[in-house]
């Protein structure tokens, strides 16, 4: 089967990440599904962005989890390309996309913040506006993964590996039903290995044509990428692929 195209953060190429604009333009490119970035608010919103700080997106500064929805609202998220788009929070995103049918992959970034009662508060959005079909919710965070199995043991959950090397006794014992490994961890061998484990198979983030040639071969779930531009030409390789999406 033809992989899925996930939408990363950052489409189009070296443009705002996280914003509507960019989650639309992925889809209108072709793409099968979002991956999207959750942060909590002080005051309990769930808004996406990638980082913890405001810094580097916006022309705010700090911690996400120290300002209100309100201050966060009031800033650019397109600062670096000179636009206007504001944080989304993750009602915008789901009034948009919970009943598309595109897969939506939502990152817990609760690796390096703490924002406790994330896991239960996005429970209770996504049951709120469907819940939709095809979510798999993310993190770096093995915790974050076991509190949503906890809390609804038919959620799908997916460890994320980036640094270190795949572990597949640990997305075990976390119970989880995909992997999203860094495109680095695949190679031959190890791709053969991911794939027969049962698991979905989800790399990221794979941003050039040669690389997404070769997680065809790999037979992956799914190409988690910001250049879903490159995508018309890779499913013309491909001609059954129009009709073999996972979609
Ligand atoms: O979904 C995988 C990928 O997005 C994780 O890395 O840093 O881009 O959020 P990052
Ligand atoms: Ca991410």
């Amino acid at each position: 089967m033809f992989p899925q195209i996930i939408g990363h953060r950052g489409f189009p190429y070296k443009a705002p990440e996280n914003t509507m604009s960019s989650y639309i333009s992925a889809v209108d490119a072709g793409a099968d599904g979002l991956e999207i970035d959750i942060h909590m608010t002080k005051d309990g919103e769930l808004v996406l962005i990638h980082d913890e700080t405001l810094d580097r997106t916006t022309n705010g500064s700090g911690s996400v989890g120290l300002c209100t929805f309100k201050e966060i609202r009031r800033l650019n998220a397109d600062r670096r390309f000179g636009g206007q788009a504001k944080v989304p929070a993750l009602r915008d995103f789901l009034e948009r996309f919970a009943l598309s049918g595109l897969t939506l992959i939502m990152e817990l970034k609760t690796n390096k913040a703490h924002y406790p009662g994330i896991e239960e508060k996005l429970l209770g959005l996504l049951n709120e506006y469907g819940p939709p079909a095809h979510v798999i919710i993310a993190s770096f965070n093995r915790n974050s993964l076991i509190t949503v199995k906890r809390l609804d043991s038919r959620m799908k959950t997916g460890v994320l590996f980036k640094y270190r090397p795949v572990s597949l006794s640990r997305a075990k014992s976390t119970n989880v039903d995909a992997l999203f490994p860094h495109f680095r961890n695949m190679r031959f061998v190890t791709a053969k290995k991911f794939a027969k484990s049962g698991f979905s198979l989800y790399p990221f983030t794979v941003n050039h044509l040669n690389t997404m040639r070769k997680m065809v071969f790999y037979r992956v779930s799914g190409i988690i990428t910001d250049r879903c531009d490159l995508l018309s030409a890779l499913k013309a390789e491909h001609p059954a692929s129009g009709d073999d999406s996972g979609r």
